[in-house]
């Protein structure tokens, strides 16, 4: 998309109400990313055991391969962070950890930007 296509349909969606393909719905301005948000959220809670600069005897068991220190890991695996970090049956990080509003901006993340991407 051009920048002056995205900057009409985001000056269209401000007039109207309408959701924006990248925050409208998502609540978020400017939207949550990688870098605003998902970095810091997998730096908190996940890379102590997933992350790729982990030799197999330092990941507490996390499987190797399964690293989420990049946004290309996040696109890779985000219907898998989906699965075990965000609602009632989460259970990643196994000690627990994150608040409710911190797993629903992660749901909120997850879906309005990784899952998205992922799709592409
Ligand atoms: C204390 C270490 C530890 C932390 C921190 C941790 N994990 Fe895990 N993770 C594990 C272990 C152990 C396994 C393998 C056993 C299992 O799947 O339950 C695993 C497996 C996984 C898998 C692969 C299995 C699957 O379901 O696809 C994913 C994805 C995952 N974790 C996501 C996360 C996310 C997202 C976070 C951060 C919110 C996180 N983990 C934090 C230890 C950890």
């Amino acid at each position: 998309m051009t920048l002056r296509l995205s900057v009409l349909l985001a000056a269209l969606a401000g007039c109207t109400g309408a959701p924006a393909a990248d925050t409208g719905a998502c609540g978020h301005a400017p939207a949550l990313t990688w870098a605003n948000f998902g970095q810091g959220w997998m730096d908190k809670h996940c890379v102590g055991c997933h992350s790729s600069l982990l030799r197999d005897d330092q990941r507490n068991g996390a499987p190797v391969g399964v690293d989420l220190d990049t946004w290309e890991d996040a696109v890779l695996w985000g219907d898998r962070i989906a699965a075990r970090s965000v609602g009632d049956d989460a259970d990643m990080p196994p000690g627990g950890g994150p608040s409710a509003e911190e797993r629903r901006l992660l749901e909120e993340w997850l879906e309005c930007a990784v899952l998205p991407a992922a799709a592409e």
